[in-house]
């Protein structure tokens, strides 16, 4: 089970820049104001745009199950490489579970040593970088026979990865035929409508639904997230049971024991009230496989709270700033800000009590004394040792911060994790009174994007945009 440890939040460890223990206390008026949340998100579970809380949960996980499994049994054993198109939504969660879930050597490793394809989540349209997998998987499978590409994409207009399809699409009709190229191609869209099922369906492609009611950023735990996940060896079924595990855990009333809640309300109140304000949320796993977990995380932060209205339409602009950071490699670049600059941050340490097997012993034997200290003591205990003196070294200089401790990492607790965000997201849009599940400010990149690239009835935008950057003398 994760745990939460806060205390490092209060002011008799971090002063006025804490939160006072009575303030929380059962019978506080925090507390009753979070039990009354508790009751809403109960209320709206499942309804709206808040059907991402049924993910985990039957019917809709059986039917994801089934029908991934499906799929996954048809590719059995066929492929070498899985290239993974998507962006945002459709892409943070996957690279996020491959991180954290396969070893970072995944992709090195022979065919018998990993749990299924090489993965590549292309995320962007950098040339270089797509070209880069393209040409990798046309180097090692010439006639790409053996490379599976998983286009994800609840609309098929993000021009990123309508770009992305149409290239890979032609590529396979060249070299497998146009008969039998779908046959490498698994959809992961909306099972009703938009250009994506549009194309599935005249072409006949496999595909698998983005569930209806569940936005990208909310997708992870449906089949944008698992499908890749489950081709690639990691234990969906464990991840849906930490996540349903965690869901139960931060639907009681209590808020001492409602991690989601307390994260909520503690970020929420020094975000507001703090003597200075604290909006820059700092995530810092002391674990490279947790590290970007963070990444999905601030997606998720930024786009669910950062908004210029709140629901009764007044102009509040409102929001934190994530931030992700890496221990121990963090303290040796960023520290020094987070100790001495403005005091304007919480800090969350995600810790791993246990590496398991993958913990390794610091030898004995070269007998210097500086560094004698090391000898048989492990990279795990030395980690976590460092994390305990940053935890220390902010505390001392009073700036706030939380610990969500990881008993190890597998599928269960990084299942746990991400319900555990996502449920603290929804407090936060109840809290700071907005839509947690609009992003109405990244239309206009997207639109102005399609005028710039010349697509029909968006002209408007591209005089627009050229009106605003019009060449001006200040170039050096
Ligand atoms: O969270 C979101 O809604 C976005 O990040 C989308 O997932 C992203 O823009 C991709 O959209 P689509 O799946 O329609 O291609």
């Amino acid at each position: 089970m994760l745990t939460l440890n806060y205390a490092n939040c209060l002011s008799d460890r971090v002063g006025l820049h804490g939160l006072q223990m009575q303030t929380l206390a059962p019978d506080s008026q925090i507390a009753q104001q979070m039990a009354r949340l508790t009751a809403s998100l109960e209320k709206t579970r499942n309804t709206g745009w808040e059907r991402w809380r049924g993910l985990p949960f039957m019917p809709a996980r059986g039917e994801h199950i089934r029908a991934i499994r499906a799929v996954e049994e048809r590719c059995r054993g066929r492929f070498d490489n899985l290239v993974v198109l998507g962006i945002g939504g459709s892409a943070l969660g996957n690279i996020a579970l491959q991180s954290a879930l396969n070893p970072s050597t995944h992709n090195l490793l022979p065919a018998d040593k990993r749990r299924g394809p090489r993965c590549f989540v292309v995320d962007n349209v950098d040339p270089a970088y797509f070209g880069s997998v393209l040409r990798f998987c046309e180097m090692s499978d010439p006639g790409l026979k053996r490379t599976l590409f998983n286009v994800i994409s609840k609309s098929g207009e993000t021009a990123e990865t309508a770009a992305q399809f149409m290239t890979i699409r032609s590529m396979l009709i060249e070299r497998l035929g146009r008969e039998k190229h779908g046959e490498n191609i698994v959809a992961v869209t909306d099972p009703a409508k938009g250009t994506m099922r549009q194309i599935c369906n005249d072409n006949g492609y496999v595909t698998l639904p983005v569930p209806d009611g569940v936005g990208g950023r909310f997708s992870v735990l449906s089949p944008v997230g698992l499908f890749s996940a489950a081709m690639c060896g990691i234990d969906i079924d464990a991840l849906l049971d930490g996540a349903a595990d965690m869901d139960g855990r931060c639907s009681l009333p209590e808020l001492h024991k409602n991690p989601a809640a307390m994260i909520a309300v503690i970020l929420c109140r020094l975000a507001r009230e703090a003597p200075e304000r604290k909006p820059i949320h700092v995530m810092m796993p002391y674990s490279n496989n947790l590290y970007l977990l963070a990444d999905w995380y601030r997606q998720l932060w930024a786009e669910s709270l950062g908004k210029r209205y709140d629901r009764n339409g007044a102009e509040q602009f409102v929001g934190f700033t994530p931030v992700k950071a890496l221990g121990t490699t963090d303290q040796h670049s960023q520290v020094q800000l987070y100790r001495e600059g403005p005091n304007d941050k919480v800090f969350c340490f995600l810790e791993v009590k246990d590496f398991g097997g993958d913990d390794m012993k610091i030898p004995a034997g070269l007998g210097v004394d500086a560094i004698r200290y090391l000898e048989g003591s492990t990279f795990g205990t030395l980690l976590n040792a460092e994390k305990r003196a940053t935890e220390y070294a902010l505390v001392e200089s009073q700036r706030p911060n939380f610990t969500i401790e990881f008993p190890r990492i597998d599928a269960f607790h990084v299942g746990q994790f991400i319900a555990l965000w996502e449920i603290v997201t929804a407090y936060c849009g109840l809290l700071l009174n907005v839509d947690a599940y609009d992003q109405p400010a990244v239309e206009t990149g997207k639109v102005a994007t399609f005028g710039l690239m010349g697509r029909e009835g968006y002209a408007e935008w591209k005089t627009k945009v050229e009106a605003a950057l019009a060449p001006s003398p200040c170039r050096i």
